[in-house]
C-alpha cells in the first residue's frame, strides 16, 4: 500500500462513560448512562429511575481509567497513537447540568488526562457529549425536549472550550446524533437526548423536536468555540450505515435513496446550515409540529461544522417488496425493508462486515459536502480467548481492520477524499454501549474483566497491538 500523509491522525477512540469508571468520584453527578443495567445480544439494557441499590451497572466502574489513566496512556503511546478520541463526562463538569459554577475537580481530571496525552505526543480529539447528559436534566426537563437544555449544553461547551483551548484543537459536539432516528429502540433517544417517549406521543415527532434543539445547541457551541479559539476544528459526528438497494430494480434503488435521507438529515443541517427540503416535506406530510423559534435559522447558518466525523461499522440492504413490520422480524439494520446482503458476512452480533462500504461512504460524503472527513469509529466487536501464556490471537480483528484501512487508503490515494484521520473504536476493551457487556471486545489491549464485573482489571496486549503499531509506524504501508 502507499503511505498516507505524515500528518494523518492515526489513533484510537473511546467514550468517557464506557471506560472511565469513577461514576461518582471527584464530585461527578449521575448521567443518563449511570442508570443503565447490563443487557446482552437480543436482551435490552434496562433504564432504571434512579441508581438502585444492589443492581449491577457496568459503566459505574467500567475499566477504571479514572484511576489508571497514566498506565493506559503509556500503552497507547507505546502503540504509537498520534491521537486519542475520547469524550468529556458532562456530569463530571456540571453534576446536575444547571450549576452556576463548574466542578473544579472534574475539570482538573481532564487537564491531567490531556497533559498526560500531550506529554506522549498524543493529540486529544474530544467529543463534548457522547451519550452522557446529566441525569437531572433528563428527569427534570425531559432532556432536549426543552430549550432550557440548549443553554445548559452551550454553557458546558463554553467552559470546556475555554479551559482546554490550548490543549485541544479537534472537537465534536454530539456523538452519533442521528442514531435516534431508530425510534424503536428507547436506548437511543435516552442516551442521545435524555428523552423517553410517553404513551400517546408520536415518537418521530418527539425525536425531531429534540433533534432541532440539539442542532441549535451544536450550532451555538460551534460559534462560541470559534470565538474562543479561531484555530479550533469543530466537527459533527454521525453514525453511518450506508443503505444499498437489493437489486437493480428501480424500486429498490429509489427506496435505498429515500432511506438514505435518514442518514443524511443530520449532516445536511450540520454542514449546510439549513434543513433539507425532503425533511420539511416529511414534517408537512406527517403533520409534525416542530417548533422553530425566531432566529433559529440564523443560528444554524452561523454554526456550520469544519469537518464531518463518522462511525462506520457495517452496511445494510433494502428491498422494496419486503416489509418486516408485517413479519415482526427486524433484519440487519433495523429498517422495515432490510434484508440480508448475500455478498456480505456478519459478526457474532449480526453486524455486516463490508470494507468496500467504507470507501463508498467516504466518496458519497465527500461528493456531497466537500469538507474534510474523519473516521472516528470503526472496529470489530468479538469474543477474545486468552491463552494460557496470556497471549490473545485476535486475527479476525486484524483482518477486519486491515481490510477497512485498505478501503480508506484507496479513498484517499485513488479517489482523492480529504480524510483527517482514523480512530478505531475501543482501542482498549471497554463496556459495550448497546449491550453493556464486556465480552463484546473491540480493543487491541485486553482488560481482565467480565460481564458481571469480575476480574483483576489487568491489561494484556493482543496480537493486534503489535500489528497496529507497525501500521502506524509505516504510515499505513505495512498492513
Ligand atoms: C457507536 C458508539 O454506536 O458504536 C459507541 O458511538 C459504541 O459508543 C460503538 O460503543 C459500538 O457499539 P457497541 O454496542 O458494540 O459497543
Amino acid at each position: 500500500m502507499t503511505q498516507l500523509p505524515a500528518n494523518f491522525l492515526w489513533g484510537g477512540a473511546l467514550a468517557a462513560h464506557q471506560f472511565e469508571g469513577g461514576w461518582n468520584a471527584g464530585g461527578k453527578g449521575p448521567s443518563v448512562v449511570d442508570v443503565m443495567t447490563a443487557g446482552a445480544h437480543g436482551v435490552p439494557r434496562r433504564i432504571t429511575d434512579t441508581v438502585e441499590e444492589g443492581t449491577f451497572y457496568p459503566n459505574h466502574e467500567a475499566i477504571d481509567f479514572y484511576h489508571r489513566y497514566k498506565e493506559d496512556i503509556a500503552l497507547f503511546a507505546e502503540m504509537g497513537l498520534k491521537c486519542l478520541r475520547t469524550s468529556i463526562g458532562w456530569s463530571r463538569i456540571f453534576p446536575q447540568g444547571i450549576e452556576e459554577t463548574p466542578n473544579e475537580e472534574g475539570l482538573q481530571f481532564y487537564d491531567d488526562v490531556f497533559d498526560e496525552l500531550l506529554k506522549h505526543g498524543i493529540e486529544p480529539v474530544i467529543t463534548l457529549s457522547h451519550f452522557e447528559m446529566p441525569l437531572y436534566l433528563a428527569r427534570e426537563y425531559g432532556g432536549f425536549r426543552s430549550r432550557k437544555v440548549i443553554d445548559c449544553f452551550v454553557r458546558f461547551a463554553e467552559v470546556c472550550f475555554d479551559r482546554y483551548k490550548d490543549k485541544v484543537k479537534y472537537w465534536m459536539t454530539f456523538n452519533e446524533i442521528n442514531n435516534k432516528m431508530d425510534v424503536n429502540n428507547p436506548l437511543f433517544l435516552w442516551t442521545n437526548s435524555g428523552v423517553m417517549v410517553q404513551e400517546g406521543e408520536n415518537p418521530k415527532e418527539v425525536m425531531y423536536q429534540a433533534s432541532h434543539h440539539e442542532l441549535v445547541a451544536s450550532a451555538l457551541a460551534v460559534a462560541k468555540g470559534k470565538a474562543i479559539n479561531p484555530d479550533f476544528q469543530i466537527g459533527a459526528m454521525v453514525s453511518h450505515v450506508p443503505i444499498y438497494p437489493y437489486s437493480s430494480n428501480p424500486e429498490d434503488v429509489m427506496l435505498a435513496e429515500e432511506e438514505m435521507r435518514q442518514r443524511y438529515f443530520f449532516p445536511d443541517v450540520h454542514v449546510r446550515g439549513y434543513y433539507p427540503s425532503y425533511a420539511l416535506k416529511e414534517f408537512e406530510r406527517e403533520g409534525y409540529n416542530i417548533v422553530f423559534e425566531e432566529g433559529d435559522d440564523e443560528i444554524l447558518r452561523n454554526g456550520t461544522v469544519d469537518y464531518l466525523g463518522f462511525s462506520y461499522y457495517m452496511s445494510t440492504t433494502v428491498k422494496s417488496d419486503v416489509n418486516n413490520d408485517n413479519t415482526g422480524d427486524i433484519v440487519n439494520g433495523g429498517l422495515p425493508n432490510s434484508v440480508a446482503n448475500p455478498y456480505i458476512q456478519s459478526s457474532d452480533w449480526g453486524w455486516a462486515i463490508d470494507p468496500t462500504g467504507l470507501r463508498y461512504t467516504l466518496n458519497r460524503f465527500y461528493d456531497r459536502y466537500q469538507i474534510p472527513l474523519f473516521i472516528v469509529e470503526n472496529g470489530f466487536g468479538a469474543i477474545d480467548t486468552v491463552e494460557e501464556d496470556g497471549s490473545i490471537h485476535d486475527h479476525a480483528r486484524i483482518e477486519y481492520l486491515k481490510s477497512h484501512i485498505e478501503a480508506l487508503e484507496k479513498a484517499v490515494t485513488y479517489d482523492g477524499v480529504d480524510l483527517l484521520g482514523y480512530t478505531p473504536w475501543g482501542i482498549i476493551d471497554i463496556v459495550s454501549f448497546t449491550t453493556g457487556e464486556m465480552k463484546k471486545r473491540y480493543g487491541m489491549i485486553y482488560v481482565d474483566r467480565d460481564n458481571e464485573g469480575n476480574g483483576s482489571m489487568e491489561r494484556y496486549k493482543k496480537d493486534s497491538f503489535e500489528w497496529y503499531k507497525q501500521v502506524i509506524a509505516s504510515r499505513g504501508e505495512q498492513l
